[in-house]
Order: structure tokens, then C-alpha cells, then sequence
């Protein structure tokens, strides 16, 4: 007897799972440092003070739930829409375990104080090494399974994905060229300024691509699906695919302005920040306007809510960013909580919405059910995130704008006007509304955390078949 093929489902339900655990190990964190910054008591340990949870805390919220999120995706994407199975599935459960194991590396040595110094980039070298195995492992995978599809065109959703995974690939090895001194200590392999411009090609474009692209093939996939409708405009998608991935590679130096970085180079990168709107809303539009015709399904389906939202965040973020990057205004903005601002509209509203959303559009379908445990209880953590985020940013802004001025305010006889101690002092008490707004967001996780162990409590896993080859049109 000849038993029918089925999907790989076994690395996206780890992947899935993984999600929602790290996503809230990461935000803990994220809780508790905003606390270390009201109360600096907290910072009891010098294992667990600020400097060295901070990156823990990046790493996690970036790297594994924004990590596992993409993988669980992209393995689900993949074989969905090229209707064949994982290409080498040993190999992605090698991709699943190597992942965990960097994550947990990194939670054990960066709160023991091992880094290179670079901002998203701070892991040592030997795990360095293992993040490279393991992601080239995964672009195997991915792209294996593309060239053994059986439809007759790749869905856009894995140009995104697609273009995800060779970018964060080339980034990496290329910022993380460096000169071991010891087991756990090297020295980059670029000086000065240049190492300066590298980690910044590096460090944007980890927005633009693991932060933006990645999650950009999930919104392509999940709201025309929970939608149930097609995408908005196919030819826009790709154009917005193309415009996208060619301007995020220049932007870099917006995040060096006014450093020894040479002039020309800042406003390079500014101008190709200020073209980024035009993708970036392009696909945002495709994306909301998928929702024609289907609005009324907002008003009870708590998953599109996320869905949607997070696009509307993602366009903030995206009209922000521009504007962040014009010289003049980033005078003001950098060093300052806006900046922790924009990055957590992005993070929270985009990174986090969209990812939630399609981790339970996931979990009842990997698990043979139609829906999750409780949809009540989708719509209570949808608000609760939503109030958490709007809390987080407005406290923000307010306060890195109130930064920006007190400290550029001067004197009649041109001295400065307040200390930077009195700065400090009048953030408290928006550093406490941040605080309750991270609160309520990770409060949100953990309704999730209770939802998703109710919806496969008991249910056995079930591998979908997978569907006909498609004829070629
Ligand atoms: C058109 C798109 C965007 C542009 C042009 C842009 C531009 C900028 C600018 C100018 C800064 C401040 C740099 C500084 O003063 O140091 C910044 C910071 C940042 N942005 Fe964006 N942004 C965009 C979208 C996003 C999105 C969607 C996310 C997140 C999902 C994001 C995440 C970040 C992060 C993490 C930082 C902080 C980097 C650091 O200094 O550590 N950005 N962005
Ligand atoms: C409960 C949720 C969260 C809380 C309470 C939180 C809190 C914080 C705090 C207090 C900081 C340090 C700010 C500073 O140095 O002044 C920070 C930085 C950061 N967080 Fe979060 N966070 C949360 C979720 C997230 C998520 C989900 C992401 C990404 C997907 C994220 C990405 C970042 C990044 C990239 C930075 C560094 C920003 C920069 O250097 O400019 N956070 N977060």
C-alpha cells in the first residue's frame, strides 16, 4: 500500500513553540532592565546588571523569538506553496537544534561579560563560527526545497524569505571577519572607521533584512490566507521586492551621522533612507489593501487584528525611520529615547505583531485542529499588546524629544543649562510608564503561552499531505 506524502511539520512545530517560550524569555528581560533603569537597586548582580542584560536581552528578542518565528514560517511557507516536502528534513532538524544551542550560548555568555563590542553582533567568535554552519545549513534547506518544487513559480512570500537568509548569510560572515586572541576574546579584522561602517552596513541591514524582509514573506503569506484573499497587486509585490532590497543595502551610515564617517557617506546614506519610504509603503498598501473586500472580518477575527495592525506599525516605523535619517533631525533624535522609541514601534508593532499572528494562524494547524483553545483569549492579548505598544512609544518619543532639548539648550552667556544628572531625573517618570507598557506586552505573551499549551494539550501532531503538483499557466 502506498501511503500518501505528507509535510515536514515536525521542525515548524519546534520552531513555532520556541517562539512563544524565547519571546518570553526575551521580553522578561526587556521588563527588567526597563526596571534597572527606574530603579537602579535592581541591579543586584555584575552578572545581571544593565550592560550586560541589554544584549542579552537584544539577542534574545532579535535573534530567537524574531529567529525561531522566521524559521517556523519560512519551513511551513516553503513547502505550502512549492507543494513538495522539506528538502533533507535531518538537516533542518540539525538548523532547529544548532539555533537553540547558539541561544543558550549566548544567554550563558553574555551575562558572564564575553563580547566583541558590536551591537547585534556581540556573540564571540567560536559561536560566531556556529551561527555561520548553521545558517548556511538552513539556506540549504530553504532553497533545496525551492529548486525541488513542483509548482511551475515561486511565490513571492520566498523571494522575501529567500532573499532573508542569503543577505543575514553574507552579512554575518562579512562583520564577523575577526582575530581570535583567545577562547573567548578576538579583535575585528577591520580598524577605525571602517569597522565602524561595516558594523553599520551590517547593523541596518539586519533591520532591513531580519527585522523587514523575513517578516515582509510572512505578511505576504498569512493575511491573503487569513484573509482569505489574494494579494492585493502580484506586480506590486515585486517591484516592492526589488526596490526594497537594493535600497536597504545603502542606508548604513544614518547611523553614523556626524562621526568621522566622511560627509558624502552620511548623506548617502540619508538620501537612499529617504527613497526606503517609497518600498516600504509600497509593500505596506499591498499588504492592507489585501484586505479589501474582507474588513468586516476585523471586527471578530482577533489573528487578522494582529495581522493588520502590525502593517499599520510597520508603516509608522518605516515614515519615522526616514525622517530620523535626515541630518538635521537626527541632531536631535540620536542618543535619545526616540530612537528606543522607533525601534520598538518596529519591534513591538511590526516584528512582534505580525509574528504573533502567524504563530497562531501555526499552532492549530500543525496540530490538526481547526482553531485555538480559546479565541476570547487571542482578542484579550491583542489588546493587551496593543495598549502595552502605544504606552512604550508615546512615552518614548515624548522623552527623547524632551532629551534632544534639554540638552542643546544653552545659557545667554553659552553654557549648558542643565546637567545631565537633571536630564536623567525628569525621564523617570516616563521611564515608568515604558516600563508598565512592557509589562502589559510580555503579560500578553504569557496569555499566549496558556493558549498554546491548551490548544495541543492532548492532540497528537498532524503532518498535512501534501498537495498535487500544480500545473504550469
Ligand atoms: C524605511 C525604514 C527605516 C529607516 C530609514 C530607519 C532609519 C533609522 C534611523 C535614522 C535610526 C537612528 C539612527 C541613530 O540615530 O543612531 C534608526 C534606528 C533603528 N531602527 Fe530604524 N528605520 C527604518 C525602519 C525600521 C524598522 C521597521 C525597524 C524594526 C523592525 C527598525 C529598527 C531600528 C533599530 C533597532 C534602530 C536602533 C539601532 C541602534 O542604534 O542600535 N527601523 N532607524
Ligand atoms: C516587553 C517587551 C519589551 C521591553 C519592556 C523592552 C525594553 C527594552 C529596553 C529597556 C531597552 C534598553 C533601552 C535603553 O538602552 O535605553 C531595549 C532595547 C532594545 N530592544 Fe527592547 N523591549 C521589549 C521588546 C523588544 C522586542 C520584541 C524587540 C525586537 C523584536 C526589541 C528590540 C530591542 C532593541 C533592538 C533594542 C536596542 C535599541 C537601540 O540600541 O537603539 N525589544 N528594550
Amino acid at each position: 500500500m502506498q501511503t500518501q506524502a505528507t509535510y515536514d511539520y515536525q521542525v515548524v512545530r519546534q520552531f513555532a513553540i520556541m517562539t512563544v517560550v524565547w519571546g518570553i524569555v526575551g521580553m522578561l528581560v526587556g521588563v527588567i532592565i526597563a526596571a534597572q533603569l527606574v530603579w537602579p537597586d535592581l541591579n543586584i548582580h555584575e552578572y545581571l546588571h544593565f550592560g550586560r542584560l541589554r544584549p542579552l536581552h537584544t539577542n534574545a528578542v532579535i535573534f530567537a523569538f524574531g529567529g525561531c518565528a522566521l524559521m517556523a514560517t519560512s519551513f511551513y511557507v516553503v513547502q505550502r506553496t512549492c507543494h513538495t516536502s522539506l528538502f533533507l528534513p535531518r538537516l533542518a532538524s540539525f538548523v532547529f537544534w544548532g539555533w537553540q544551542l547558539v541561544i543558550v550560548l549566548a544567554a550563558i555568555t553574555l551575562p558572564l561579560g564575553y563580547t566583541s563590542g558590536k551591537e547585534y553582533a556581540e556573540l564571540e567568535w567560536p559561536i560566531d563560527i556556529l551561527i555561520a554552519v548553521v545558517w548556511v545549513s538552513y539556506a540549504v534547506v530553504f532553497f533545496g526545497t525551492l529548486v525541488k518544487r513542483k509548482t511551475p513559480h515561486i511565490y513571492v512570500a520566498n523571494w522575501f524569505y529567500g532573499a532573508f537568509i542569503l543577505t543575514v548569510a553574507v552579512l554575518h560572515i562579512v562583520n564577523s571577519a575577526e582575530v581570535p586572541f583567545s577562547m573567548m576574546k578576538s579583535y575585528s579584522a577591520y580598524a577605525g572607521v571602517q569597522d565602524a561602517m561595516i558594523q553599520w552596513w551590517y547593523g541596518h541591514n539586519a533591520v532591513g533584512f531580519f527585522l523587514t524582509a523575513g517578516f515582509l514573506g510572512m505578511m505576504y503569506y498569512f493575511v491573503p490566507k487569513q484573509a482569505g484573499r489574494p494579494v492585493y497587486s502580484y506586480r506590486l509585490s515585486v517591484v516592492h521586492f526589488w526596490a526594497l532590497i537594493f535600497t536597504y543595502m545603502w542606508a548604513g551610515p544614518h547611523h553614523l551621522h556626524y562621526t568621522a564617517l566622511p560627509d558624502w557617506a552620511q548623506s548617502v546614506g540619508m538620501v537612499f533612507s529617504l527613497v526606503l519610504l517609497a518600498p516600504s509603503w509600497g509593500g505596506m498598501i499591498n499588504g492592507i489593501m489585501t484586505m479589501s473586500g474582507a474588513w468586516d472580518k476585523l471586527r471578530t477575527d482577533p489573528i487578522l487584528k494582529f495581522l493588520v495592525t502590525s502593517l499599520s506599525f510597520y508603516g509608522m516605523s518605516t515614515f519615522e525611520g526616514p525622517m530620523m535619517s535626515i541630518k538635521t533631525v537626527n541632531a536631535l533624535s540620536h542618543y535619545t529615547d526616540w530612537t528606543i522609541g522607533h525601534v520598538h514601534s518596529g519591534a513591538l508593532g511590526w516584528v512582534g505583531m505580525v509574528s504573533i499572528g502567524a504563530i497562531y494562524y501555526l499552532l492549530p494547524r500543525l496540530y490538526g485542529k481547526t482553531e485555538m483553545y480559546s479565541t476570547r483569549l487571542i482578542t484579550l492579548h491583542f489588546w493587551i499588546a496593543t495598549i502595552g505598544i502605544v504606552l512604550y512609544i508615546s512615552s518614548m518619543w515624548i522623552a527623547g524629544v524632551m532629551q534632544g532639548m534639554m540638552w542643546r539648550d544653552m545659557n545667554v552667556d553659552g553654557t549648558l543649562k542643565w546637567a545631565f544628572i537633571e536630564v536623567v531625573k525628569e525621564t523617570y517618570p516616563y521611564w515608568i510608564v515604558r516600563f508598565l507598557g512592557g509589562l502589559l506586552y510580555l503579560g500578553g505573551m504569557f496569555i499566549m503561552f496558556y493558549n498554546m499549551v491548551r490548544t495541543i494539550a492532548g492532540q497528537k501532531a498532524v503532518n498535512a499531505p501534501v498537495l498535487a503538483p500544480a500545473a504550469a499557466h
